[in-house]
């Protein structure tokens, strides 16, 4: 496995653009050795672009990418042995399974026992050795995304494994079992993972580290647990978690944070706060519905109610803006109306859209 640097690099598809409206803006970025990423963000933002030029699939028109402290800009994607799944599985249909999973060592010359010892070893891994005497063609979609995974797999050394919303094509019941299928292998091989998608609950269940992209840019990386407790500006709270984090239009009244006219306490001293719109984040998760006043409380009305499973969403109107809690399913709700509380820990605030810092 290898620690995957790039180096100031950005990449345009057309010469003209100016580097901020470049597919890529130029940035430096590590994707440490063994590490699960994903990449997320909406469609265009340039996650495809960023994958490629670590695969070698895109030359960037600036920067190197290093793997270990190896310079492989300008070595093609065969020179660099990762391991690839795309949205569509990459298979011969009409060879075996066996085949499929031996033809990158058969290329590479291996002696045949050898081939056969290694097949065997990774039929295993993707719990295929009873279908390896079926043409390919022949497997669920979901089994062709393992094939696709394992002929990267079976070659040695792999530098990293790259996918590109490898999920796309499968059907939803099937999703679930691949997703974990997948975890169980990059977890057992140790393998640098960078896993693109735009499903933020994929994201956040699928890695160590999530790397949020918006318009070519990184705006943030970090745990699921960073990106969902301090969203670093509201684009991210916004994109992370569902429902997304409410956001709540505020000012400032002497020392005092206010919103709907209830002053709220919060981990902020609202006079350190530098100059501009304020908005106060809160999740649907750490919204309390509740029936007794008191601080951070304020009068609202519930709009409808959604089930979601093992929680309900509830749609609210606060002091005139839309809201959502998530409450436990078996959690009875007050009837009539009701009062929000926002918890102070659990406030967030913006100033024009970036995260305040909490100073001592
Ligand atoms: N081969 C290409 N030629 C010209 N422009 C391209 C090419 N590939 C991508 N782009 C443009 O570069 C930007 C980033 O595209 P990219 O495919 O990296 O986004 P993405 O995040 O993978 O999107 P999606 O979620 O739709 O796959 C987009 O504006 C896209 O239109
Ligand atoms: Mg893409």
């Amino acid at each position: 496995m290898a620690r995957i640097t790039l180096r100031g690099v950005g990449h345009t598809y057309t010469q003209s653009a100016h580097e901020s409206a470049w597919a890529l803006n130029p940035l430096d970025l590590v994707w440490e050795d063994g590490r699960t990423y994903a990449l997320l963000g909406p469609s265009g933002c340039g996650k495809t672009t960023m994958l490629n030029v670590i695969s070698g699939l895109v030359r960037p028109t600036r920067g190197r990418v290093l793997f270990d402290q190896r310079d492989v800009t300008d070595l093609p994607t065969a020179g660099r042995n990762i391991a690839q799944v795309f949205q569509f599985p990459v298979i011969y249909g009409a060879m075996s399974v066996y085949d499929n999973l031996a033809f990158p060592l058969v290329c590479r010359k291996w002696p045949r026992p050898r081939i056969a010892r290694k097949v065997a070893e990774i039929a295993e891994v993707l719990d295929l050795q009873r279908e390896l005497g079926r043409p390919a063609r022949a497997l669920t979609a979901a089994e062709k995304q393992l094939i696709s995974l394992g002929r990267g797999l079976v070659r040695e050394d792999v530098a990293a494994l790259l996918m590109d919303e490898p999920l796309t094509v499968i059907d939803p019941q099937f999703k679930f079992l691949l997703r974990r299928k997948i975890k169980e292998i990059t977890e057992r091989f140790r393998l640098t993972v960078v896993y693109v998608t735009h499903d933020q609950n994929e994201a956040m269940t699928f890695a160590d580290e999530v790397v949020v992209m918006s318009e070519g840019r990184v705006v943030q990386r970090g745990s699921p647990e960073e990106l969902f407790e301090y969203p670093r500006t509201t684009y991210v709270g916004y994109f992370i978690g569902s429902p997304a984090m409410n956001l709540f239009p505020a000012s400032i009244d002497g020392d005092g944070l206010v919103f709907g006219g209830t002053k709220l306490r919060s981990s902020y001293d609202p006079v350190r706060l530098p100059a501009g719109r304020i908005e106060v984040g809160v999740r649907p998760e750490y919204l309390e519905l509740t029936t007794e006043p008191g601080e951070n409380t304020l009068a609202a009305r519930v709009t409808g109610i959604l089930d979601q499973g093992s929680v309900r969403v509830i749609a609210l109107e606060v002091a005139g803006h839309p809201a959502k809690a998530s409450v436990a399913r078996g959690r009875k709700l007050p009837a009539g109306d009701v009062l929000v509380r926002l918890p102070p820990e659990k406030i967030r605030v913006f100033v024009d859209g970036a995260l305040a810092e909490v100073r001592p």
